[in-house]
């Protein structure tokens, strides 16, 4: 068990936003790698947990990218992006595609190639959803993009990398 303070706050008080983030720290989710291609066909990537499926007739997930995310223009202009589910093997890769210090590497790292689409996938990824944008929102910093899928792999069992509490981690399945 653990003591949990409920707070009321006041309308735009500073410290929703703490209370907020400190939420979503304890909120595990599975680590993706967002990947899309810019004007002059080059590669973007980045490290996402903001994705969820959002329906299956048709098939549909969301992303949630920051505007200013190298990967985010490129999404907008092409239309497309590629969800890359990383399995446990791949922290090392998510640490280099969430941080722009080396954005060099990024796909100078591990084994990517193109799905159907033209969109670079991991081929070690655990799974591999191509997506259509077909509906987007500005909320705040951020874009949140509906994507009807246009092309899914899947490798098995299932090893997800799951990030909670600012680490990463390796779910034991129940
Ligand atoms: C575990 C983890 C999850 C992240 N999830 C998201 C996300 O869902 N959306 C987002 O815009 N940024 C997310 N980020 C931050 C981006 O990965 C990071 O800002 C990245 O450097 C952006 O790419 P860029 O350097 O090419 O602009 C996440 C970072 C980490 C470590």
């Amino acid at each position: 068990m653990f003591a949990k303070r409920l707070e009321r706050f006041a309308d735009n008080d500073p410290a929703i936003a703490d209370a907020f983030r400190l939420a979503m720290r304890g909120v595990a989710a599975t680590v993706n790698i967002i990947t899309a291609v810019g004007p002059d066909g080059e590669w973007k990537g980045m490290t996402g947990t903001a994705m969820t499926s959002v329906s299956m007739e048709p098939p549909t997930c969301a992303i949630c990218v920051n505007a200013s995310a190298s990967v985010c223009p490129a999404i907008l202009g092409s239309g497309m992006f590629c969800v890359n589910v990383l399995s446990a093997d791949d922290a090392e890769l998510a640490g280099l595609f969430a941080s722009s210090a080396r954005r060099e590497l990024r796909f100078a790292t591990a084994d990517w190639s193109t799905d159907p689409h033209g969109l670079p996938y991991l081929a070690s990824a655990q799974a591999v959803i191509s997506c259509r944008v077909v509906r987007e929102l500005e909320v705040g910093t951020h874009h949140l993009l509906v994507g009807e899928v246009l092309h899914s792999a899947v490798a098995r069992p299932a090893k997800p990398l799951v990030y909670c509490d600012g680490r990463y981690a390796i779910p034991e399945l129940l």
